[in-house]
């Protein structure tokens, strides 16, 4: 298909000139000699660029490339200027043309610029698109995501939202456990009241205790007053229990307590508080392998467990790596103040082929220092960290046709010892388990091939 575009040009002769040099070129030459007529004749005409010569009676190029980058700002504009005037070539820049060409114009040089302008515009057109589908996805609490298995989720925590059971939400660290929680408490009934979260693993036991249940005056040497606990400050809202694996062994009766009598004791008080809190608790830890190994209560699991959310790590989840790049790409350059505007191709593919053990964090973090180095209005390959620029997928490597891509038997057990751990999310035991190998020997290669064991 030809690229259809617009020729203004006051002397007829030069029109048909184009029309025929530009149609060799695969270009669909309209033009007209008069320029007043153009913004008209462009509500008529679905073209894709314009080309206007600069000195014309009526109307200067110069003032229609105003009124074009006014009108049509997805047009881009060429302007035909004369032979070593560059003051004339800066105006019309300044008056927002795309680029210009010098008269005598060779129509090589105009097709090399013509199908820049059309690319460029081309590339605008789908930053467009994907900003829209971005922002359609929104509604979920700013999670973006289009694949079927974030569909789910999307679809169980507006589900979720809707009761007050408990919810432990699982998945690998940065895959985005804590926004699903705020996103169940803010659709939820309890919205206006508080999102309290607490970190399990943060704090030593006894701080941890009286910092979930309170305690009173006196109650131990440093309590100087009574406290309230973030359970009472959750009141009417909902409590996040992060990281719950971490939850010491013994306060893990007084948790199931809370949960199966709605009320709290503070430390060192014998009367009990009546509360009203929704729970959700999030976890990377697999926590029936720690209920079987009895490093955490079966029954307190169970309290939490009534509704599960698992999070898929983002290697799974296909073309949302790029969905959420370019979100994350947006609003860093935003922030920044800066014009980058998309990934080039090179760069998608490598955000594609890499694993992102640190899930959606690390991408947020990979795409912020990206904008922030990039000086172009695309991210590069050049502006992506190292591990992501010089990673080489896994599978796939093994069994090559090429004679100069074949590898030693080493480098074949390397590869897929590296694979096994990718597909039990690391689960060493598991891993030497398929692999044959007592725990012992898996060990001693992973530091041989200096793999993080
Ligand atoms: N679907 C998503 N859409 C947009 N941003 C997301 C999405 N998932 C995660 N993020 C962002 O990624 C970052 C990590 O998410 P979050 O803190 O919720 O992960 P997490 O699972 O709680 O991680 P950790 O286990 O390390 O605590 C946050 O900045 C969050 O806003
Ligand atoms: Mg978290």
């Amino acid at each position: 298909m030809k690229t259809p575009i617009l020729v203004v040009e006051d002397d007829r002769g030069m029109c048909e000139l184009l029309e025929i040099g530009l149609g060799r070129r695969n270009f669909d030459v309209r033009w007209t000699t008069d320029p007043r007529s153009v913004l008209t004749r462009l509500m008529q005409d679905a073209v894709e660029a314009v080309v206007t010569d600069l000195h014309m009676p009526g109307l200067s190029g110069i003032e229609l490339t105003k009124q074009l980058v006014g009108n049509r700002p997805d047009l881009p504009v060429v302007v035909i200027t004369a032979f070593g005037s560059m003051e004339s070539a800066v105006e019309a820049m300044r008056a927002g043309a795309y680029d210009f060409v010098t008269k005598p114009l060779e129509v090589d040089a105009l097709a090399l610029v013509l199908n820049r302008a059309v690319q460029h515009r081309a590339l605008r057109e789908e930053v467009k698109l994907l900003r829209k589908a971005v922002a359609a996805t929104h509604s979920f609490g700013g999670m973006i995501g289009d694949g079927d298995e974030m569909r789910k989720v999307f679809d169980l925590v507006h589900r979720a939202a809707q009761t007050d059971v408990s919810v432990l939400i699982t998945g690998e660290s940065g895959t985005g456990k804590e926004l699903v929680a705020r996103s169940i408490h803010n659709q939820s009934p309890r919205k206006n009241g508080p999102f309290v979260p607490v970190n399990c693993s943060a704090l030593p036991e006894h701080l941890l205790e009286s910092e979930l249940f309170g305690h009173t005056r006196g109650a131990f040497t440093d309590a100087r007053n009574a406290r309230r606990g973030l359970f009472q400050h959750a009141d009417g809202g909902t409590l996040f229990l992060d990281e719950i694996g971490d939850l010491p062994l013994s306060l893990q009766p007084r948790l199931l307590r809370v949960l199966q009598e709605r009320k709290v004791r503070p430390v060192g008080s014998d009367a009990e508080v009546d509360i009203d809190v929704r729970i959700l608790a999030a976890t990377h830890q697999k926590l029936e392998q720690a209920v079987e190994e009895k490093t955490f209560r079966g029954d307190l699991y169970y309290r939490l467990n009534v509704v599960q959310l698992h999070l898929p790590p983002l290697r799974t989840r296909g073309n949302d790596v790029l969905l959420l790049a370019q979100h994350f790409l947006d609003q860093t350059a935003a922030r920044l103040g800066k014009r980058v505007e998309r990934l080039n191709p090179k760069a998608a593919e490598r955000l594609l082929a890499y694993n992102w053990p640190g899930n959606v964090r690390e991408l947020h973090n990979c795409i912020e220092r990206a904008v922030a180095l990039s000086s172009y209005d695309q991210i590069g390959i050049d502006d992506l960290p190292e591990r992501i620029r010089d990673h080489r997928p896994t599978q796939a490597l093994l069994i090559s046709d090429h004679p100069s891509e074949l590898v030693s038997m080493e480098e074949i057990e390397r590869r897929y010892i590296l694979r096994v751990l990718d597909i039990v999310s690391g689960n060493k035991s598991l891993a030497a388990q398929i692999l044959g190998f007592d725990r012992r020997t898996l060990y001693r290669k992973l530091e041989k091939f200096g793999l993080p064991s």
